[in-house]
């Protein structure tokens, strides 16, 4: 996620890479804070990236599955709200399994995936250029949670953006507004267009525990990987074994928190710092906010959207939206 690729292929842009001292910086002042906190993008390293394709295929973690189910089912009518030739900016995009299962029906002039971790996302636009020869690919590598100044590149043509997986959970709601704001400018500056989001809906506490807690253990690794990525990034000396794993939903906050705990009273040190956590201190390193319908609809208008529709699972889990972005 934060050394810049060398020898990129053609169509593959590193937008707006956060310079080492800047991201020491951020790690730092959460590491430092009262109550620490790291933000969950440092989830994703090369090997974190893998994890979380791992949970998506658990058991407990019923938001992918959901999803792929929601738009196996009404995908022609998600087409019919979109129409066709749009460019479609596919934002964490990951693995790019996602997307492509659009292309039939949506017909994309131009694909756009964007992803934090620049390297996964290489490796998965070098299989989809070959399963898709004729498509025209512009792969970006960027952090897109605080700004959507896309590169020439991308083109003026109408966009849809589209972010599934609830990632728009991990914002805060504040941050959320902000943040479909900032995409349905963006939508506006190329020509209309539109967001197709998918949103995870509040339900039992029992579900959203084990969806963040699950047996085996993988968001437990998921969410340990973190401070290997700390060591890597800082070079800080986190030992993975004086750390678990929380994972749980909580009620009151309507969101899904990850947290590591210290087993023990330990201290961490990288150069320029250190802090000592006592044993039981957490690190707080992703929320996850579930919504109503009725609530990220709203939102939806809040930010500027228009024409907003709603696809939801018979058990009433998960949504998929779609809304204009206003000419
Ligand atoms: C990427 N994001 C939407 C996932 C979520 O559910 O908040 C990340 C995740 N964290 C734990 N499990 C999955």
């Amino acid at each position: 996620m934060t050394k810049p690729v060398e020898h990129l292929p053609d169509g593959f842009i590193q937008a707006f890479h956060q310079n080492d001292a800047a991201i020491r910086d951020e790690v730092m002042t959460g590491l430092l804070a009262a109550e620490a906190r790291v933000a969950p993008k440092f989830l994703y390293d090369a090997l974190g990236s893998k994890l979380f394709e791992a949970i998506c295929e658990l058991p407990e973690y019923y938001p992918t599955r959901t999803e792929a189910a929601i738009f196996a089912r009404y995908l022609p009518a998600m087409a019919k709200a979109i129409g066709v030739g749009v460019t479609l900016v596919d934002l964490g995009a990951g693995n790019c399994a996602k997307a492509p299962r659009l292309f039939d029906v949506l017909a994309p002039r131009h694909y756009v995936p964007v992803d934090i971790s620049a390297d996964f996302l290489r490796d998965a636009v070098a299989q989809l250029k070959c399963r898709f020869p004729d498509l025209p690919i512009t792969a970006i590598s960027m952090d897109f949670s605080s700004a959507m100044a896309l590169p020439d590149a991308v083109g003026r043509d109408r966009r849809l953006f589209f972010y599934p997986g609830s990632s728009i959970g991990n914002f805060a709601p504040d941050a959320a507004l902000a943040f479909l704001r900032r995409l349905r400018a963006a939508c506006v500056e190329g020509d209309g267009g539109g967001l197709l989001i998918g949103v995870d809906l509040v339900k039992d506490k029992r579900l959203l525990d084990a969806a963040y807690d699950d047996a085996l253990g993988v968001t437990a690794a998921f969410n340990l990987n973190l401070l290997q990525h700390l060591n890597a990034l800082l070079g800080a000396d986190f030992d993975v074994r004086d750390w678990r794993h929380r994972g749980f939903f909580n009620v009151a906050a309507g969101r899904a928190e990850m947290h590591l705990e210290a087993r023990r009273d330990v201290c961490v040190a990288w150069p320029g710092g250190r802090r000592r956590f006592a044993e039981g201190e957490l690190i707080h390193t992703e929320s996850s906010y579930k919504y109503t319908r009725e609530g990220f609809l709203q939102l939806l208008e809040e930010a500027g959207f228009v024409a907003s529709r709603a696809w939801i699972d018979e058990r009433a889990w998960f949504m998929v939206c779609h809304a204009r972005a206003p000419h």
